[in-house]
């Protein structure tokens, strides 16, 4: 596929939590293999913004085109078959369940019936196969993050959603977690949209930018273009 193909649009894309508007006329394309970073100060709508793609949450208004089909009404189950994965912020990994029934989740949500784990998965993460039969609760931070993403890789997606992957994680795994997304992006051709607070993390690892801003998109560039003068006005606090 050509490398500029749009892979994922949001057009006007117009959400909320019942009469409480969030996001106003979100416009954002994202082209295949691109790796994004998504922007902006607590509370502005960045979760929402990924749970809208995935369709956790419904538009008021608004459409979504994933790999040239139209995804605005299809149920989330759909869209992770047709190739979007999703992160959540926290992880979400089952913490009485062992890493590997853990890693299993990952095909139902594909859909698939597969009964082993790749071997690319451990080559990713090769922390997880000396865990596997450990609970996903007594992981640490760092390591149910490895877990949430490669839960996430399971299904072979051609996106993946990831919020806030560093939260609350110590720094050496924070570059661990940067060094594998990277190669997610680039060994796999998998399109990254990573919702961060850490600048320096988006700086070093995104090739594209967006920040949001009360529910609005304001600003977007290449990463060199992410300027002291943006991150002052839109994301310190
Ligand atoms: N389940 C919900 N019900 C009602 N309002 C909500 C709900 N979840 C979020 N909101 C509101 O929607 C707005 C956007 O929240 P969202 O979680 O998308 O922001 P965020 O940018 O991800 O913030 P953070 O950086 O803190 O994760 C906030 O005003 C928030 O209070
Ligand atoms: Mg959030």
């Amino acid at each position: 596929m050509n490398k500029l193909t749009s892979l994922l649009e949001l057009q006007n894309l117009t959400a909320g939590y019942g009469q409480t508007p969030v996001l106003f006329d979100v416009n954002m394309i994202v082209n295949q293999g691109d790796m994004v970073g998504l922007l902006g100060r607590n509370g502005v709508g960045k979760t929402t913004l990924l749970r809208s793609i995935i369709g956790l949450n419904k538009l008021s208004k608004g459409n979504l085109i994933f790999d040239n089909k139209n995804i605005t009404k299809t149920p989330t189950y759909k869209r992770s078959r047709y190739g979007i994965a999703y992160i959540p912020q926290g992880r979400e990994i089952i913490p009485y369940l062992s890493v590997l029934d853990n890693l299993k989740l990952g095909f139902s949500a594909a859909g698939k019936s597969r009964k082993r784990i790749p071997s690319e998965i451990f080559e990713f993460f090769p922390m997880l196969k000396e865990h596997l039969s450990r609970q996903g609760g007594l992981l640490s931070g760092g390591q149910q993050q490895q877990l949430a993403i490669a839960r996430g890789l399971m299904c072979n997606p051609k996106i993946m959603l990831l919020d806030e992957p560093t939260e609350g994680i110590q720094p050496s795994i924070v570059q661990e977690i940067e060094d594998t997304l990277r190669r997610i992006n680039q060994e796999k051709g998998i399109t990254v949209i990573v919702v961060e607070q850490k600048i320096d993390f988006v700086r070093q690892l995104a090739k594209k930018f967006f920040i949001m801003d009360k529910g609005a998109i304001v600003s977007q560039g290449m990463t060199p273009e992410l300027t002291d003068t943006l991150v002052n006005r839109y994301l310190t606090v």
